[in-house]
């Protein structure tokens, strides 16, 4: 049952996104930009995600095309900040294929972030979706406050903990705490039940980066589908990092190479040396940990939302995939 609706809910939130995206002067590059943008779908987390929050809902059903257009809302959210991110990071790949910027430049990469960014606000106050254009505009400026932030935290040997998680709070997890928001209020969920899917979601967020940030060290480039080993190069100092330093011969063996990465460029064998240590000395089994306290604070607040088995069913099976040592 749940699946039919994620199903058919899913086919009409891309329609939407077509939508939304599509830009009008087709010979331009944007156009072809946006053409390739939308035809590399990712995991579509974040618009399911707000549809089995809106799910738990009395009048979801009612409300079902305007909760489609805010599930497409979020997904071209996600899309354009992944799509300036690249250009951040000067990254070459994203989803398995050569990265907008890469095979356009960043002129035209910028270009389209910005459009689709002008059209998804344009659209939500088209279609009279106030609150949540005001939830999202809030969002998009949180991601935006986290990506700063991360800047100026760029080659910080004292990066700590909690700046860590105050980054990937506004970076990562904002969007996915207010997709849960806008699809649960949308759908006429009570308050209580709000902030609790709200609390559960923002973990699953923290979650995901924690994730994000280990595989950028135990995977590799073909797996992921975009470049691994990235971060530390370019100065961003992750959780498996920050406890690798924690631990005093972790410390000995990296501090070194962090003060060279700030001044030169990393061989390739530095950089071999760095995913040796990181996994040697701690950083990856910390990170899994702390993933697993999450994820065991998000089973009790499932306890606490039993309210629709087979929605908490899938909420436990994400919580799953995400603990999952690979
Ligand atoms: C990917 O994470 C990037 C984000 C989670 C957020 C990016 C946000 C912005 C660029 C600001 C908002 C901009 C717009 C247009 C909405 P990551 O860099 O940790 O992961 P990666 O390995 O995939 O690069
Ligand atoms: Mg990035």
């Amino acid at each position: 049952m749940i699946e039919i609706s994620l199903k058919e809910c899913m086919e009409r939130v891309d329609h939407y996104i077509h939508q939304i995206a599509d830009y009008p002067v087709k010979q331009s590059q944007v156009g072809a930009v946006l053409n390739d943008a939308l035809n590399l779908s990712g995991k579509m987390l974040r618009p399911k995600l707000l549809l089995l929050c809106a799910f738990l809902g009395s009048n979801w059903k009612s409300n079902k095309e305007r909760i489609c257009k805010l599930a497409a809302m979020v997904e071209l959210i996600h899309l354009a900040s992944l799509i300036h991110d690249d250009i951040v990071d000067d990254s070459p790949y994203r989803r398995g294929e050569i990265s907008i910027q890469g095979k356009y430049g960043k002129d035209a990469a910028v270009f389209a972030g910005d459009f689709l960014i002008s059209r998804i606000f344009n659209f939500g106050a088209v279609e009279n979706l106030n609150e949540a254009v005001s939830v999202l505009s809030k969002t998009v400026e949180y991601m935006c406050i986290g990506e700063i932030e991360q800047d100026l935290c760029h080659y910080r040997e004292d990066m700590s903990e909690d700046k860590y998680f105050e980054i990937i709070e506004k970076k990562t997890a904002a969007l996915f705490q207010a997709a849960c928001h806008i699809g649960a209020k949308e759908a006429g969920c009570p308050d209580r039940i709000v902030r609790k899917l709200e609390l559960f979601v923002k973990n699953l967020g923290l979650m995901f980066q924690l994730k994000d940030d280990i595989l950028d060290f135990t995977s590799n480039s073909k797996d992921l589908g975009k470049e691994t080993l990235k971060d530390f190069q370019n100065g961003i100092y992750t959780f498996p990092v920050i406890m690798t330093l924690k631990n005093p011969k972790g410390k000995e063996v990296l501090l070194p190479i962090m003060r060279k990465n700030r001044e030169e460029k990393l061989s390739n064998e530095e950089i071999r040396q760095v995913q040796a240590y990181i996994v040697q000395f701690g950083g990856i089994e910390a990170s899994y940990e702390k993933i697993k306290q999450l994820s065991d604070d998000n089973r009790q607040l499932i306890k606490e939302l039993e309210q629709d088995v087979k929605i908490t069913v899938y909420l436990e099976k994400m919580l799953n995939d995400l603990e999952v040592k690979k």
